[in-house]
């Protein structure tokens, strides 16, 4: 990269000059792909009456992960810590941020949750048996099924199906207000969500009570409280209930998202499903304890669902110290929205992007710099290594015993955009699929 002297926010190519429409659906939409191959990797926008600069391609992910202090999360992310507390884990920085990673460790690593293949199996694989033949309302499905099974895994717990609804209602409302800028005040300020996040926060609050009172489980909220006692850091309860929170729910809307995403273009491929189905006829959990080596196939097509339907394709920043880039250097304060995906749809990378084709995966990799799907460096999505077990587990059981019935509507389409949502109402009926 060949650095031009630096030169101030003026100089930056604008949005505006391109003359795109610039909204859409209600939602503030713009094709940040067409403004990238116009202006290049870096740009200037009006959005939500504010200056921002958009950073994307290879460079802008190098540039933006090299050095996560140069970032002010704590700025740019003050939605999680108006709904979640001061100690949550999205909005920190620095050293706070690094104590708080190692205290989520023994929760999250792979190596805390890779033995609990076969018991998110078997929860996955009763909820499915259960709504077999039913008509229902994919997302919510998943959404259901993941936090039942991190309910039987990582955080035991029980709950009825009217808690558990209003689990996901609270956990749909609160990260759709994430991305909202001011107009999430409106949007938390409904009395139907507050109540859910009462409820929410008094089931979570209980939890902790039983087991900072002495009550043990064998799951990895104990491993977490365990370690932290050894180490003889503080037990704090407002600090716990938000930690229970990432494991109980947290992220599960993502997941049922790529899944719906996934499939709908899945059934769309029969060439593909029919190998893939094929693949699948020998699935089983205790297989996957290798890793995805057994299943080639489904690895590829996990891989390219994510690449195609990132649920988060845009993070907003903040500048924390002066980032210089392409040439320019953006002052402290700066709102960045950095599109971290843009890499997935460009032709030189992927080839023929916009289409779903697992098969571009087999026996072959790409550079890690363009694959954003789960962020990068220290802030790096917590949940991936139970999305790439809750993933995996949940096609393989899907495909291996049902066909599945999609409703048509609504399409689902590639869309990079900062907080505007995939899709997450498809209709879907699974019926077991007659033997051999
Ligand atoms: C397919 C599903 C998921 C996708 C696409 C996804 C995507 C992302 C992305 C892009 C980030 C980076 C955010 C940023 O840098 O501002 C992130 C961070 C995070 N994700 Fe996920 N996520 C998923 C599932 C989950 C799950 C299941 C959990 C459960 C705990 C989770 C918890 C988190 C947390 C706590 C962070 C913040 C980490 C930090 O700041 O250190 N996510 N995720």
């Amino acid at each position: 990269m060949s650095l031009s002297p630096a030169t101030g926010l003026d100089a930056l190519p604008a949005y505006e000059s391109l003359g795109l429409s610039g909204a859409g659906d209600g939602l503030e939409q713009f094709d940040h792909l067409a403004a990238y191959r116009s202006l290049g990797p870096i740009y200037q926008l009006r959005f939500r009456g504010e200056r921002w600069v958009a950073i994307g391609g290879m460079d802008a992910n190098e540039a933006a992960w090299r050095n996560p202090d140069q970032w002010d999360y704590q700025e740019a992310l003050s939605p999680f810590r108006e709904m979640m507390g001061p100690t949550h884990v999205t909005q920190l920085d620095g050293d706070p941020h690094r104590r708080k990673r190692r205290n989520l460790k023994p929760g999250f690593a792979m190596s805390a949750v890779f033995g609990l293949i076969p018991a998110i199996d078997r929860s996955i694989a009763g909820d499915l048996r259960a709504s077999a033949g039913q008509s229902l309302n994919l997302h919510d499905f998943f959404m259901i099924a993941l936090t039942r099974a991190n309910s039987r895994t990582v955080l035991h717990c029980d709950f009825d199906d009217v808690t558990a609804a209003a689990f996901i209602r609270f956990e749909e409302h609160f990260i759709r207000g994430t991305s909202m800028g001011e107009a999430r005040h409106a949007h938390y300020a409904a009395p139907g969500f507050q109540a859910d996040r009462a409820l929410v926060f008094a089931f979570l609050g209980e939890l902790v009570d039983r087991r900072l009172a002495g009550l043990s489980a064998a799951d990895n909220f104990q491993a977490m409280l365990d370690e932290r006692r050894e180490r003889g850091e503080p037990l704090d309860r407002d600090e716990l209930i938000p930690e229970a929170y990432l494991l109980l729910m947290a992220g599960t809307g993502n997941t049922a998202k790529l899944l719906n995403c996934g499939l709908q273009y899945l059934t769309e491929d029969p060439a593909w499903l029919d190998r893939l189905r094929a693949e699948l006829a020998g699935y089983a959990p205790e297989k996957l304890l290798g890793g995805m080596g057994a299943f080639p196939l489904l690895k590829a097509t996990l891989l390219e669902i994510e690449r195609l339907f990132p649920a988060a394709p845009v993070l907003a920043r903040v500048v924390a110290e002066p980032f210089e880039f392409h040439g320019h250097t953006l002052p402290k304060g700066t709102k960045v929205l950095h599109l971290q995906t843009i890499p997935h749809f460009l032709e030189e990378i992927y080839a023929d992007p916009y289409r779903f084709d697992p098969a571009r995966w087999i026996d072959r990799e790409y550079p890690k710099k363009s694959q954003g799907t789960f962020g990068g460096s220290t802030h790096l999505c917590l949940g991936i290594n139970l999305v790439r077990l809750h993933m995996p587990i949940a096609i393989g059981n899907l495909l291996r015993d049902y066909e599945l019935t999609l409703g048509e509507r609504p399409r689902i389409s590639v869309n990079v955009n900062y907080g505007v949502p995939l899709v997450a109402d498809l209709a879907a009926v699974f019926r077991p699929r007659p033997p051999g």
